[in-house]
């Protein structure tokens, strides 16, 4: 039995050094094959059992099993050294330092490469509904693509109100249009939600315009309705004066005059004190030293009934803001057509 018992340890120190030896997780399992396998050392050791006392027997077992677990301790302590021997040296042949000037981007750039950023219009926008969605507006979309009843029909323009006009507006092939003002996303946000409700609209619109410093085809507004059971012009002044300061940091100049919208009665139009010419006269404000932002009103009864409410029951305000003369006062920028342009040298200023 002693023999046995022998054997079994100097099996231990020969199975300790070749896991030492193993290269990798084949030389482990041959290991493992070799000394706990069905034809393995400890197999052939165990064969010679037959001629002992059952108690003999029990002690070599004993052995046998403290054999077992060391080896499964040393393979599992090996396992884990050679993985991470493994590791190691992919973090030395596979690093990738990220923080690195490509050489391409240093040569073009000179100076090093330059990282993009949001056009300054989508980061006034950005801000604004982050403005608005703290005081409970929900931010909604609409189609650019649009038909007749959202762009006009159910915000009570008359049949041959003149913005109808194919002067105005872009009509496509298939007796759709491209939307004129965002004002289309208060009806679709009437079709699709339940008052009491405020939302803001920011998006693109189109029209047929003649281009120049203060005029595009395409520009960026940003409508904003509440419903509720009471809505009164204090609401409204209260929400502009809001939007404005928080836009600007500070107060701003502003004058309210009555203005005309089918849409809202009644309707005003708020100007602020040109910021580019701090209210000289420029081409910005057409030289009248104020521009028009924020035209703005009372949801119009008959918008109202055509979204299914009761004027009775239900009163809302709106305001459509013009996205790119706001950020033209905010930035002092003379000339709308720089947003498309496409330039680098003036979108890398904001
Ligand atoms: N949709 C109008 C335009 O583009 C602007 C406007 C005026 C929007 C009054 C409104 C509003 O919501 O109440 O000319």
């Amino acid at each position: 039995m002693a023999d046995l018992i022998a054997e079994i340890k100097a099996l231990e120190a020969n199975a300790a050094a070749a896991i030492a030896g193993a290269a990798d997780a084949d030389a482990l399992a041959q290991v493992s094959h070799d000394f706990t396998g069905k034809k393995g050392a400890l197999t052939g050791v165990m064969k010679q059992l037959g001629s002992l006392t059952p108690e003999e027997r029990g002690e070599v077992g004993k052995a046998a099993n403290a054999f077992k677990n060391k080896l499964d301790e040393l393979l599992s302590a090996k396992e884990s050294e050679l993985m991470q021997a493994k590791f190691a040296s992919l973090a030395e042949t596979e690093f990738l330092d990220l923080s690195v000037t490509p050489p391409e981007y240093a040569a073009v750039r000179g100076s090093g490469a330059h990282s993009g950023h949001t056009h300054p219009i989508t980061q006034t926008q950005r801000r604004l509904e982050e403005i608005f969605t703290s005081m409970g507006f929900s931010i909604v979309d609409g189609p650019q693509v649009e038909d007749d009843y959202h762009n006009f029909g159910a915000l009570n323009f008359t049949d041959d109100h003149p913005a109808r006009d194919m002067q105005d507006t872009f009509y496509t092939a298939t007796g759709h249009l491209l939307r004129t003002h965002t004002s289309t996303v208060q009806i679709r946000a009437l079709e699709g939600m339940k008052p009491p409700l405020r939302i803001i609209a920011p998006g693109r619109v189109f029209r047929y315009e003649e281009v120049d410093a203060s005029h595009e085809h395409t520009f960026y507004q940003m409508e904003g309705m509440i419903i509720d059971r009471k809505v009164s012009v204090g609401n409204l002044l209260h929400l502009m004066q809001t939007l404005l300061t928080e836009v600007f940091g500070r107060e701003v100049d502003v004058r309210l005059r009555p203005g005309y919208f089918p849409f809202v009665e009644p309707g005003f139009e708020l100007d602020m004190k040109c910021l580019v010419c701090n209210g000289s006269g420029c081409s910005v404000c057409k030289h009248s030293g104020w521009v028009e932002v924020l035209p703005c009103g009372l949801v119009h009864p008959n918008v109202l009934r055509s979204a299914g409410l009761d004027p009775a029951e239900w009163q809302g305000a709106a305001f459509g803001l013009g996205l790119n003369r706001l950020v033209m006062m905010q930035h002092g920028i003379e000339d709308i057509r720089h947003f498309m342009a496409g330039k680098l040298d003036f979108l890398r200023q904001f």
